[in-house]
């Protein structure tokens, strides 16, 4: 029997948010629990705020998580916008000591991977066919590739060298803020770094997501380029109920 019930957390720079999920509908059950990321966000540190959100649910199954990093067999890779400590922490094995858990219990996967898992299962259908690209715009870029529903792990596309600039440092939706530029000023960014990755992969669509996503009006209508563009339909929700769906279907790294 598929559980009809799991649990994700996702771990940001500035919160880490956790909820019981109903993978059925792709919805959280009840409310999700927000706790301050800690400062540093060292791997010891994080790891007790999650065992603190878990807790508070008193969930005893799986638990998915995610990191904004890439994550193979469970071990972060990169800490582009988190603590240094991260790379080369095996987070699977973080996560089931302090959660006491066997390590299959526990799912690692990229934030962005996740958002778009759940929106392949629980968005437009449209998705699920041909070549989807999810991109999260927040502090940085997220990625997340699919062929036919199918996740290509790990793909850091707002890393992309763009105009001899780290993508994400010009496009992200943090640079919007921080340089206070206008939406305007800011969707042309995004256009050209649409434009340049859409020759590189050729998507059939892109899924645009990120907290910037809720003022979509502002800025998806003003993009002119080739690839169907449509707004991711969970936002905020999207990778507590990625991650849910990763630590009841397992995941492959
Ligand atoms: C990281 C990615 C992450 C993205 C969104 C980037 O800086 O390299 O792993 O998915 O930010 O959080």
């Amino acid at each position: 029997m598929t559980a009809t019930r799991g649990f994700g957390i996702d771990i940001g720079g500035s919160g880490i948010k956790g909820a019981l999920v109903d993978l059925e509908k792709g919805a959280l059950i009840g409310d999700r629990l927000r706790i301050d990321t800690p400062r540093p966000a060292t791997p010891e540190a994080v790891a007790e705020v999650v065992a603190k959100v878990v807790r508070h649910f008193a969930w005893d199954g799986p638990v998915g998580i995610t990191l904004p990093a890439v994550i193979k067999k469970g071990v972060s890779q990169t800490a582009a916008n988190i603590d240094p400590q991260w790379i080369g922490t095996d987070a699977d094995a973080l996560f089931a000591d302090v959660l006491d858990r066997k390590v299959d219990d526990i799912a690692m996967l990229n934030d962005a991977d996740a958002a778009g898992m759940a929106e392949i299962r629980f968005g437009d259908p449209a998705a699920r066919h041909g070549v989807t690209t999810l991109l999260t715009f927040g502090t940085g870029i997220g990625s997340a590739v699919f062929q036919d529903g199918k996740l290509v792990p790990n793909t850091e596309f707002g890393h992309l060298e763009v105009d001899g600039h780290d993508a994400e440092k010009k496009a992200a939706a943090s640079v919007k803020d921080n340089e206070g530029l206008t939406y305007h000023q800011w969707a042309k960014r995004v256009n050209r770094y649409l434009t340049v990755l859409e020759n590189l992969i050729w998507p059939d669509l892109f899924i645009v997501g990120g907290g910037v996503s809720k003022k979509s009006e502002k800025w998806v209508p003003l993009l002119d380029i080739r690839t169907k563009v449509v707004v991711a339909s969970l936002q905020n929700n999207a990778g507590i109920v990625g991650a849910a769906a990763a630590a009841v279907e397992g995941i492959e790294h």
